[in-house]
């Protein structure tokens, strides 16, 4: 179903420009975009210091981030989201906490690269990233190879990418990529909520939904190793 458009969402979405990056994509081909066009950002003027940078793909509403901003002032956090209209919520709610250590960029993950300098981010966080199931759509999946091979040109040396889903047949998938990408696993448990990860853990707007219906949730550490690509 698709989502209505929310009520003023230019004038709200011009009411954050100073959370906001960037916005859209540069033209409509993802593939080009990716191979040609850059407009790296500074990070470090950007948050106006130089404390690590840690990155959520498909953040939706934001809540994950608003508590870890807020846990942990010292870390600074960008949020990518595809959706604008998902992303405003976002926004707004970072604004109205007052955090500063947030900033988002409104763009699909595939031209990550056009945006964020290569070795720059600590951790990436996949926190229910949709299975997409269907074969035809496997290069959509955020685990997928295509991907994986952008997040490790982001990553720091031993970097590391943090996977929530509730979907045991998806984290299958995605354990498989990680180990052909290079990814080493730090951690890993299929039942988070009933394991020694459970603590500290920041519960997603989506987890949430999953662990009223009594969904375990998978969950796994993947740490960047040198020697590939
Ligand atoms: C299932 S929701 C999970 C939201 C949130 N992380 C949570 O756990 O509550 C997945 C989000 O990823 C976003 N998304 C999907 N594909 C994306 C892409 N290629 N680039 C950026 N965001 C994407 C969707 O718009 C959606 O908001």
């Amino acid at each position: 179903m698709r989502m209505r458009r929310k009520r003023n969402l230019e004038p709200r979405m011009e009411a954050c420009a100073d959370v906001l990056l960037c916005r859209g994509k540069p033209c409509k081909n993802l593939k080009e975009a990716a191979e040609t066009f850059r407009a790296l950002l500074d990070l470090h003027q950007i948050f106006g210091n130089d404390f690590p940078v840690e990155l959520e793909v498909g953040c939706g509403n934001g809540g994950f981030l608003l508590e870890k901003a807020t846990r942990e002032p010292n870390v600074n956090f960008l949020a990518v989201e595809l959706c604008t209209n998902v992303i405003l919520t976002a926004m707004e709610r970072v604004r109205a906490a007052g955090l500063k250590n947030i900033r988002f960029l409104n763009i699909p993950a595939e031209i990550l690269e056009c945006y964020i300098p290569e070795n720059s981010i600590r951790t990436i966080y996949l926190n229910f990233s949709t299975p997409l199931p269907e074969k035809s759509r496997e290069k959509q999946r955020l685990t997928s190879a295509r991907f994986l091979a952008i997040y490790r040109k982001l990553l720091t040396e031993g970097g590391t990418i943090e996977q929530k889903t509730d979907s045991a047949e998806f984290f299958d998938y995605s354990l498989a990529r990680y180990a052909e990408a290079g990814f080493a696993v730090n951690a890993i448990t299929r039942d988070l909520h009933n394991s020694p990860y459970a603590e500290g853990n920041i519960v997603t707007e989506y987890e949430a939904n999953f662990l009223l219906q009594g969904k375990p949730i998978c969950m796994g550490i993947f740490e960047k190793t040198s020697g590939m690509g």
